[in-house]
């Protein structure tokens, strides 16, 4: 039985396939490599002394999806493949609609087609909107989002959910992820953001490695402990092993579950800056910029449902998560084109 990894080659992707591997799952990527490096797929096999199966196409194309099932024996699907910059999905709303919402439609129907009905789902904090209060649980209304990309998990949340109502041999999983940073320990794989970084992880390690002057901390003046935003990051490694935790409970049959990913824990800008500089040793300069817009002041997840349901809890504190990422980044400056 193997289990089919869109979007694979990607940040989240290739680590979930490493734990997957681990697992002893079969493992089908499909990607179209259009934010990602087919070496990151020659890493996870390195690192697991493991094969996986590689298909180079897009989910929007059904000859491909069609291929995939008549020559892989697919019993779940992990769908990761999307586009995710929040800022590029404004410029480009179409772009993003039809990749994330088209696209998973054609794969969703495909899948029924061949009489697969598992799918876990990359979902995102992101559909709290401004929530009233923190932390969030899985109960806590789905708000307002501020970007077509939020959108496209908000609207795919629902579409997946009534898939699943109008016919319940499907499982239907759909994790929250809060904000994944850290990477393999490793240091072979990694996220590799393209050009200038949005996230702050990202940000802060390139600052480190020399590439960018210093961080601009977006905001100072929120109402949380030191003015910056609060997030919850999570560990990468945490993230995937969640995945596999999500395919035991499909395999106990599911129906729609919903999980929020995350620590619990809420840091700041400035936390994530000291915390960094206490792992690394290394400085961060930084300077306070006016706020992005879009941007909320404090989220953080209530992670007790997965951890009752699944089995799971993250064990990576925020010195390990920081340590991990410049680990990738200092052997990796240029991401897989080294
Ligand atoms: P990523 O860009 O590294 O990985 C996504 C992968 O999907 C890439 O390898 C890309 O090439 C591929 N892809 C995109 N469109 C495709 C298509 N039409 N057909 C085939 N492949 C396609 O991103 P990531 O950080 O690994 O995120 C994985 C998923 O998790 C995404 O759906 C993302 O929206 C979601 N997510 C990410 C975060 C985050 O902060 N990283 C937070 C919440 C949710
Ligand atoms: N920040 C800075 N400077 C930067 C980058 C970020 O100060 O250069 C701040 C932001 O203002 C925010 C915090 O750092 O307070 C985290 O910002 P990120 O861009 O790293 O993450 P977001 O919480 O804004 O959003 C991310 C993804 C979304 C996803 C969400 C939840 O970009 O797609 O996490 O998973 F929905």
């Amino acid at each position: 039985m193997a289990i089919l990894v869109t979007g694979g080659a990607g940040y989240i992707g290739s680590h979930t396939c490493v734990e997957l591997l681990n697992a002893g799952y079969e493992v089908v990527v499909l990607d179209n490599l259009s934010n990602s490096s087919e070496k990151s797929l020659e890493r996870v096999k390195e690192l697991t002394g493991k094969d996986l199966v590689f298909y180079k196409g897009d989910i929007l194309d059904r000859e491909i999806l069609e291929r995939i099932f008549a020559e892989q024996k697919i019993d779940s699907c992990i769908h990761f493949a999307g586009l995710k910059a929040v800022g590029e999905s404004v410029e480009k709303p179409w772009q993003y609609y039809n990749n994330n919402i088209s696209g998973t439609l054609t794969l969703v129907d495909e899948m029924r087609r061949h009489g697969c009905k598992n799918i876990i789902f990359s979902s995102s904090s992101t559909v709290y909107g401004t929530p009233e209060k923190v932390p969030v649980t899985e109960e806590t209304p789905k708000g307002v989002c501020t970007n077509p990309y939020g959108w496209t998990k908000h609207m795919l949340e629902q579409i997946l959910s009534d898939v699943q109502k109008a016919d319940p041999e499907w499982n239907v999983i759909l994790l929250r992820y809060f904000n994944p940073i850290g990477a393999h320990k490793s240091g072979k794989i990694g996220e590799n953001p393209n050009g200038i970084p949005n996230n702050l992880m990202p940000y802060i390690t390139q600052v480190a490695v020399g590439k960018l002057e210093k961080l601009g901390v977006f905001g100072d003046d929120y109402d949380t402990p030191d003015g910056t935003g609060v997030r919850d990051y999570i560990h990468v490694v945490d993230l995937a092993v969640g995945h596999v935790k999500a395919l035991k409970k499909i395999e106990e049959k599911a129906g729609l579950c919903i999980y929020n990913l995350g620590t619990g824990v809420g840091y700041s800008v400035l936390d994530i800056v000291k915390s960094f500089e206490e792992a690394t040793g290394i400085k961060i300069p930084y300077e306070i910029k006016p706020r992005r817009a879009g941007d909320i002041a404090m989220n953080y997840a209530n992670a007790e449902k997965a951890e009752r349901e699944l089995g799971w809890k993250a064990e990576n504190g925020i010195r390990e998560m920081c340590a991990d990422s410049w680990n990738w980044q200092k052997n990796n400056p240029n991401g897989f084109e080294d």
